[in-house]
């Protein structure tokens, strides 16, 4: 039997604090809840999930660097970074492998500064606007460029 693809689901800055965050923006729901509902989705479909959140952003692009050798696909929320980070971009366009942007709040009906994202340059697409339901959109959607759906 061969191995589980591992997705690698990545969360910058301020996401620890989901659940008590503007909860009127972001949800109810805690990181730690999202992260269970991910593992549930994906093993479903066939895949691991490693999920992780940093505040740094040099913590995000050397685990986007280290991807290369141990994820099939990574899944991120860079958070506010989204909105700056040329160094994330960098890292990502160098991963190879299908990169899912993913937001709880649809970034487009916002301050006009969100509507602008380094790293959509670097994915195959984006999910905003369904709170923590778009990670598990992601996970599915990831499943399907892996090809690992029916495997599960
Ligand atoms: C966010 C949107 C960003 O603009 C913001 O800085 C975040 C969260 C989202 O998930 O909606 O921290 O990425």
């Amino acid at each position: 039997m061969s191995e589980t693809p591992t997705v690698l689901v990545l969360n910058g800055p301020n996401l620890n604090m989901l659940g008590t965050r503007e909860p009127e923006i972001y949800g109810r729901e805690t990181l730690a809840e999202i992260e269970a509902t991910c593992r549930g989705q994906a093993e479903a479909l066939a895949l691991a999930v490693d999920f992780r959140q940093s505040n740094e952003e040099a913590d995000l692009v050397t685990w986007i660097q280290e991807a290369r050798g141990t994820a099939a696909g990574l899944i991120i929320n860079a958070g506010a970074y989204t909105h700056t980070s040329i160094a994330i971009l960098d890292a990502l366009q160098m991963c190879e492998m299908p990169v899912i942007e993913v937001h709880l709040s649809n970034i487009f009906r916002r301050e006009a500064f969100r509507r602008t994202s380094y790293i959509s340059q670097a994915a195959h697409g984006v999910i905003c606007g369904f709170g923590g339901h778009g990670y598990v959109l992601a996970i599915d959607a990831m499943a399907d460029l892996l090809g690992t759906r029916g495997q599960g």
